[in-house]
């Protein structure tokens, strides 16, 4: 069968990862077709807005895209377009995986779990004002309606994928009200799944038992602004942000793309480490039904990690962007028998 893509190079180092993790995938023999499309600061230059509609039809249309990172200036200038696009496709649940990847130094060499992060409200809404000069107010906006969303997002998640335990991660001593009704959202769903263990950790408490034993957390699920840092946190704990790959889920469609941004320190060197946008296009595969693929395409993955030879410099190694995604592919073209 075959799939339209939207592709979504993006900024920084966002074009030769993408570029690299598209030509692992159509080493695996999928049929694709991309349909290139921009946005940020490259689509206000081309189109006069950051988000052009030309670029959310196509998403639409498709229902499914693939993007790099995109730049967001600090404290000045046009608001994200990360924020915006998820807001547009109403895309609500940001999924992040954190597994730790063999020959990757790391302080949870055995580390399994899943981030997921509500995707369209909180402190994201972006309602900031000066009341006074010198004083500014930045709204928090959390619903019952989203909240339950993601709750019931992350409880069938849990069971679609095997998982035993859904942890809610909040601060509801402070915001009573807010953060309240997050958790009292979690606790009326998990009402529905008694086969899932539910519990909850408050936020700062949480992120010290991430760092001291992980291991006793499965699924995290946490209002958008808490996700958002936790899930930098947990990638640190298996190596680095160039391990973590996403995936933000809606009803009208699914954009795969890497935790990390489009790291204008190492951009333009072809430095950059491709692996956590290509787990991102894996589990895009695998949304698509083409498992077989991306099963290869990770065990192909896994033999160049645990070869150790072709590791690109953040993992301690010397090779180029390229060189590693060249290794997946000739491991991929070396047939399962070479990569079983
Ligand atoms: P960043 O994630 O781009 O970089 C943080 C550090 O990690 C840098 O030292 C960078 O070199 C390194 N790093 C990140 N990805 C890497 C990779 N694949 N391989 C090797 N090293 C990697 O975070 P930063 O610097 O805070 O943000 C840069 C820009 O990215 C900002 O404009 C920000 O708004 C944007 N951003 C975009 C995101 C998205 O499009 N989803 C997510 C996060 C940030």
């Amino acid at each position: 069968m075959k799939h339209t893509i939207t592709l979504i190079p993006g900024d920084g180092i966002g074009p030769e990862i993408i570029a690299a993790t598209v030509r692992v995938i159509e080493a695996t023999g999928v049929d694709i077709e991309w349909q290139t499309h921009i946005l940020g600061a490259q689509a206000q230059e081309k189109y006069g807005t950051t988000l052009p509609e030309s670029t959310i039809d196509s998403i639409k249309q498709n229902k499914v895209a693939l993007k790099g990172p995109q730049m967001t200036p600090i404290g000045k200038g046009f608001t994200s377009v990360n924020v915006g696009l998820r807001k547009a496709l109403d895309l609500y649940a940001n999924v992040r995986p954190i597994k730790a990847l063999p020959n990757v130094p790391c302080r949870y060499p055995s580390l399994d779990l899943v981030v997921i992060r509500e995707n369209t409200e909180g402190l994201y809404v972006g309602l900031e004002h000066t009341v006074v000069p010198g004083v500014v107010e930045s709204i928090k906006v959390i619903t019952e309606k989203a909240s339950t969303r993601i709750a019931k997002y992350a409880f069938e998640y849990a069971v679609a994928n095997g998982r035993k335990k859904v942890t809610a991660v909040h601060k509801a001593n402070i915001m009573k009200l807010s953060d309240g009704l997050f958790l009292e959202c979690f606790y009326k769903i998990a009402k529905d799944f008694p086969e899932i263990e539910a519990d909850d950790k408050i936020i700062d408490n949480c992120c010290m038992q991430l760092v001291m034993r992980p291991e006793q957390f499965d699924v995290l699920v946490l209002e958008n602004l808490y996700g958002d840092i936790v899930s930098d946190l947990c990638a640190g704990l298996i190596g680095g942000l160039g391990l973590a790959p996403g995936a933000n889920i809606g009803e009208q469609g699914a954009v795969f793309e890497a935790v990390h941004g489009s790291a204008p320190d190492i951009a333009g060197q072809g430095i950059a480490n491709p692996t956590a946008i290509l787990m991102s296009a894996l589990l895009m595969l695998r949304h698509l039904g083409e498992h077989a693929a991306a099963d290869r395409a990770e065990k192909a993955m896994l033999v160049v990690f645990a070869d150790g030879k072709t590791l690109t410099k953040d993992l301690g190694g010397t090779a180029k962007t390229d060189d590693f995604a060249n290794a997946i592919i000739d491991k991929l073209k070396a047939g399962e028998a070479a990569i079983a």
